[in-house]
């Protein structure tokens, strides 16, 4: 089943959603039809699918050939490739990326924070620990220069370390703005699962530069991306900024210097340099940026509990963290 594809089951059929298309499929009983779309995971035949599900080899193909037709799976057995030419692979991640973030900022934080329904405390929480991920550059970026035997992109990496390194000041501004000094903003932790982002990045640097440099690539703004992350900060600054925009603001100037920088590029740039990539070592890459996102998703949720039960400055007293 291609990467982007999402399924679900109604009560009467199979819902399979590729962008903005939807198809659905009736024939097989949904449950059965949703199981045997689950497990088509590139590692499985048609044979090993009728197998774990006890449906006849004429039955899976006649669903493959439907999923065919509308380009919802791919034929890995048809291609028998080892390796995938790097601008190839790059090309993958502009396709996953978009459908991804559209994915992550319909989580209902972002949804709140964009519409203003979400409450004053819930901005402010947000806005907090943003901050200590941005700030949490000090503890990735260090981790994937040293542990990128590539000197290329070692280099790119420490390029972007300098680049990147003193960014929390932007944010720091913005909570000044809204009230918190320097030595409050110092005293809070990050919540853990702020930190399980950060990890997991620390982690794809140690396992691949390649893993990191995605997963850094998905959280730079590119092209349409840019136009919407601009088009956020405006609602935030009209729901939770109208009497003082310097709330806002020094994070639209961030958007604009990393934009200046040509962060966007990033991938761009390290894929440029490299030869054919061996395909487990792409698919392991890939693996750990849909990682990040569902890690971005848990984070989402995360603050989005904590904050509407308390405010950021129990964020100095941890034992404030998940009430009995
Ligand atoms: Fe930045």
């Amino acid at each position: 089943l291609r990467w982007e594809v999402e399924i679900r089951a109604d009560k009467d059929a199979v819902v399979f959603e590729r962008g903005e298309n939807e198809y659905r499929f009736g024939g097989l009983p949904p449950r059965v039809l949703h199981r045997l779309a689950s497990l088509m995971n590139g590692e499985r035949s048609p044979a090993e699918l009728g197998e774990a599900l006890g449906l006849a080899a004429h039955t899976v193909q006649s669903v493959l050939a439907k999923l065919f037709e509308h380009d919802l799976v791919v034929d890995l057995s048809a291609e028998p490739r080892s390796r995938i030419a790097a601008d190839a692979f790059h090309a993958i991640c502009g396709r996953l990326f978009p459908v991804w973030k559209t994915r992550l900022f319909s989580h209902p934080l972002w949804a709140a924070l964009s519409s203003g329904s979400a409450p004053a405390p819930l901005f402010a929480g947000w806005l907090l620990e943003s901050y200590h991920f941005i700030e949490g550059v000090n503890d990735r970026i260090p981790v994937a220069v040293a542990e990128c035997a590539d000197a290329r992109i070692r280099h790119v990496f420490a390029q972007h370390y300098a680049e990147e390194y003193d960014h929390w000041l932007f944010f720091q501004r913005s909570l000044n703005a809204l009230g918190l000094p320097n030595e409050q903003i110092q005293a809070t932790r990050p919540l853990p699962s702020t930190l399980a982002v950060l990890q997991h990045m620390r982690h794809a640097a140690r396992r691949d530069p390649l893993s990191y440099a995605l997963c850094s690539g998905f959280l730079e703004s590119t092209g349409a991306d840019r136009a919407r992350g601009v088009a956020f900060f405006e609602r935030l600054k009209h729901h939770y900024a109208a009497q003082n925009p310097e709330i806002v603001t020094p994070m639209a100037a961030h958007l604009s210097l990393d934009e200046e920088y040509g962060h966007g590029d990033l991938l761009a740039e390290i894929c440029g340099g490299l030869g054919p990539i061996p395909v487990e070592r792409a698919s392991a890459a890939l693996d750990d940026a849909a990682l990040l996102v569902e890690t971005l998703e848990m984070w989402s949720t995360d603050i989005e509990r904590t904050y509407s039960r308390y405010p950021v400055d129990a964020r100095t007293r941890l034992h404030f963290y998940r009430a009995p």
